[in-house]
């Protein structure tokens, strides 16, 4: 007893001298002195010189004019983009049916931008955002688009690493169901979805011919880890379907496989990897332990990803989803938001206080919205021709695959041929994101 507390006095006193010594220590810098040391980061941090705001990032945008007349329906005016004080240079935006057929009440929304100065004008990107149903102009806005807002930040600032730099892009907010996307969905499973990208594709084709015959790419993240591949192979078995010439693809933190394998089996060994963050106390660690043992979770990784491979990997369990008593994901997620109310699933070093997001959606939380969310302004919509009665959310309350998507993850069925029949196959990971783990994606891609 009383040794406890001495020792807690001890503490005390430490923490205060502790305090003590940083107020003082932080007396010594002024808030303009410590303003200054970061304004100079930050201009390290930055590549070109100047201040981003003034930048005109129009500037030798690679000429293209489309001779469609429907084509100017399309065009944006890169200085009329709301909030955006700063030229975005020359885009084309809205939506396009899935076909022509009469009646055809489905359409997708779009947004391409050329590429800049340094790019090429014989490559087009197309990129998604996963979810199921959620909008790929989150991609556009707080990824890799030409202008950037993201979270907690006042305003967008032109984006020094968009893709278009390189390349022209299109996001299309897909499949129906998502974003501004109009009709009623309807497909079944990943071929449904693809078959009805194509068809979009086409439409686009029709207005922008002269992006017909173009180097083609196709991106995304997150659950565009299941549309790309089987896009792609879509594209490679329907030849003459698209005047595109698929190269490649590229994929993000890509769900390709069963859950179990994305996330339980690693799940344990992601907590010791950053024990830090996650602050678990000693018996719960070792209650994660024993679970991860008892559910053939442990050596899993060690055991079967070597080069090469023994053979065909193993369930852990009795099925492709966890067995009782083996869901440790949601056991170490539920403890987390314990350690920290603030724990985002996407983002494991994310404390206090969570960012507002124009979009809505801040990291794994509910917020309080008081803005509009962006791209549900009705001045927004109409710069880019953008339904204005649709309300638009960036992950949808709709089901996009009404029944479910009946296709079998991609790794397990069409991404080794889309492999063997592009040139390149490009699959990059975050590493602080609990959601998809990317010790379960090395599993994954191990054969
Ligand atoms: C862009 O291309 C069009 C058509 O090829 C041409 O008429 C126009 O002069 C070009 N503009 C510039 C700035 O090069
Ligand atoms: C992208 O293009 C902008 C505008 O031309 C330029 O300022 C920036 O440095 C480029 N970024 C990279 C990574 O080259
Ligand atoms: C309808 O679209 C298809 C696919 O692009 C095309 O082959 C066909 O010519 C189009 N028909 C009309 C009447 O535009
Ligand atoms: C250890 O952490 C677990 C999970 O958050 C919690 O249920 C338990 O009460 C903690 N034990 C102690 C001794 O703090």
């Amino acid at each position: 007893m009383a040794r406890c507390t001495f020792s807690t006095l001890t503490a005390v006193l430490a923490m205060v001298l502790t305090f003590l010594a940083v107020s003082s220590d932080g007396r010594q810098i002024t808030k303009a002195q410590l303003h200054a040391r970061q304004v100079e980061a930050a201009k390290r941090f930055k590549l070109g010189a100047g201040d981003p705001v003034k930048r005109q990032t129009s500037a030798g945008v690679k000429n293209i004019t489309f001779s469609n007349p429907r084509a100017s329906e399309f065009f944006v005016d890169g200085t009329s983009i709301p909030e955006v004080d700063f030229d975005v240079g020359p885009s084309w935006s809205g939506l396009l049916p899935i076909s022509n057929r009469t009646g055809e009440t489905r359409e997708l929304f779009f947004w391409f931008f050329p590429p800049g100065p340094q790019g090429s004008l014989d490559d087009l990107i197309f990129w998604t955002n996963g979810g199921p149903g959620c909008s790929s102009l989150e991609g556009l806005l707080q990824e890799n688009g030409p202008f950037s807002w993201s979270w907690g930040t006042a305003k967008p600032v032109p984006n020094e690493f968009s893709w278009t730099n390189l390349s022209s892009v299109l996001w299309v907010e897909q499949p129906v169901g998502t974003g501004f996307s109009r009709g009623t969905p309807d497909i079944r499973n990943e071929d449904d979805l693809a078959a009805e990208l194509v068809g979009f594709f086409q439409q686009f084709l029709e207005v922008f011919s002269e992006l017909k015959g173009k180097n083609f790419y196709l991106s995304g993240e997150s659950y565009a880890g299941t549309y790309v591949p089987y896009i792609a192979n879509h594209i490679y078995t329907h030849p003459g379907e698209i005047d595109l010439d698929l190269k490649g693809i590229w994929i993000a933190d890509p769900s390709l496989s069963w859950d179990v394998v994305q996330e339980q089996i690693p799940a344990v060994n992601f907590v010791h990897k950053y024990e830090n963050v996650f602050a678990f106390n000693q018996s719960f660690l070792a209650q994660l332990d024993a679970q991860a043992e008892r559910c053939n979770y442990a050596n899993y990784i060690a055991e079967h990803v070597t080069y090469p491979p023994k053979g065909l990997l193993p369930l852990p369990g009795r099925s492709t989803s966890a067995d009782r008593g083996c869901d440790v994901w949601d056991t170490i997620f539920d403890a987390a938001l314990r350690v920290n109310p603030a724990f985002n699933i996407y983002r494991i070093f994310d404390t206090f206080p969570i960012l507002w997001d124009v979009l809505g959606f801040p990291g794994s939380f509910e917020n309080i919205q008081l803005a509009p969310l962006y791209f549900d302004r009705e001045d927004v919509k109409r710069a880019i021709h953008a339904p204005i009665d649709v309300s638009w959310s960036e992950c949808s309350n709709v089901r996009v695959f009404p029944r479910g998507d009946g296709s079998l993850p991609s790794a397990l069925s069409v991404l080794p041929s889309v492999i063997e029949k592009g040139e390149r196959t490009v699959i990059v990971h975050g590493l602080a994101d609990f959601i998809l783990i990317a010790e379960g994606t090395r599993i994954v891609i191990q054969k």
